[in-house]
């Protein structure tokens, strides 16, 4: 196909963990001509010189402050924009919602790639139920993407792991008996990859994921493939201890996403398609039954036999 009659997919926040992965798999496809906008600070990041290699076009901007005349310049042309910033930019979309509008894109994504979502529960989620409120009041057309809590943040490290990662990860809520849905976050860019590329998902709601376990069969999983007993290193946290994390949280007015995603997940049990679905998604694993997704058992092989990771 001649690269005049591929459309544009235009990221922003292409440096990040998933900007990246959905760059990546999108490149593989040859379906699209690729750019990524990169915030000034950012461009130093070795990440703009791998995504370059792939022939990516890299557009410096400063999107939050430069104002619609630059704005609709990076946006001009682009069929599809994805965006893919952090938390701290989540508000700020409503800058490429409008942007999006006034350049016609055929499709916006905005950056959800999370758990299912229930209104009231999670700060974080209220966001992004705003931001789509937002998006369809516009009249913007869209699809939204969530593919359930990362494995990356789920599957406990070994004993010797340090740092704030494999610690966080090592507290365990509840009993450990919610199911809730798992993506291996290296794979979001396949199933953005699928998404885009269907008309059937047009101005809809997607929950794709790899696995869906409770935290007892990742700890029965994970301990049996690495070795170790994972249940003698956990640190069990009950129901009123993370409210009262929530709470002292609030009161030094600091955000408290992590307590709030723990309680969803691990007392509420909202992680799961059944969940989605009730708030109108697409269960993906049935819009594309050929896909091939990544069982717990195959992260965790994977995970545990990188030694420098785990
Ligand atoms: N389900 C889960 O378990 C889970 C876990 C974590 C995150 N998530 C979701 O995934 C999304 C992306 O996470 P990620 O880990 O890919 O993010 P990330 O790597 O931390 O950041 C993504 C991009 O955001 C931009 N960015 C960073 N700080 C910014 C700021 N203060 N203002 C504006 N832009 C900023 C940067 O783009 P530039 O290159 O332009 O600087 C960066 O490359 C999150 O927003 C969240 O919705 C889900």
């Amino acid at each position: 196909m001649s690269s005049t009659f591929k459309p544009l997919v235009l990221v922003v926040g292409g440096t990040g963990n998933v900007g990246s992965t959905v760059l990546q798999a999108l490149a593989k496809t040859n379906l699209y001509r690729l750019a990524t906008s990169v915030r000034s600070a950012s461009l130093s990041k070795p990440q703009v010189a791998s995504l370059r290699a792939l022939g990516i076009d890299i557009r410096a901007a400063d999107w939050q402050i430069d104002g619609p005349e630059m704005l609709d310049q990076l946006f001009s042309g682009s069929d599809i924009v994805i965006s893919t910033v952090n938390s701290e930019a989540r508000l700020d979309q409503k800058i490429l919602v409008d942007a999006a509008k006034r350049a016609h894109v055929k499709r916006f994504i905005p950056c959800d790639f999370g758990i299912a979502r229930v209104p009231g529960v999670m700060d974080v989620s209220d966001e992004i139920l705003e931001i789509r409120k937002y998006i369809e009041d516009s009249g913007v057309p869209h699809t939204y993407i969530d593919v359930g809590f990362w494995y990356q943040i789920t599957v406990p490290y070994r004993e010797t792991a340090k740092g704030h990662i494999p610690e966080l990860v090592r507290e365990f809520y509840g009993d450990g008996e919610k199911k809730t849905a798992m993506v291996n976050r290296e794979r979001i860019g396949l199933f953005v990859a699928q998404i885009i590329a269907d008309p059937r998902t047009l101005n809809q709601y997607v929950f794709i994921y790899d696995d869906m376990r409770t935290m007892n069969e990742v700890y029965e999983v994970a301990s049996r493939i690495a070795g170790e007993d994972f249940h003698k290193i956990k640190v069990v946290v009950s129901e009123e201890e993370v409210h009262k994390r929530v709470n002292d949280l609030k009161a030094q007015q600091k955000k408290h996403p992590w307590y709030q995603l723990m309680y969803s997940l691990y007392f509420r049990g909202d992680n799961t398609i059944e969940t989605a679905k009730s708030h109108g998604a697409l269960d993906g694993r049935v819009l594309y039954p050929e896909l091939k997704f990544q069982s717990l058992e195959e992260y965790a092989q994977e995970f545990y036999a990188d030694t420098s990771a785990s």
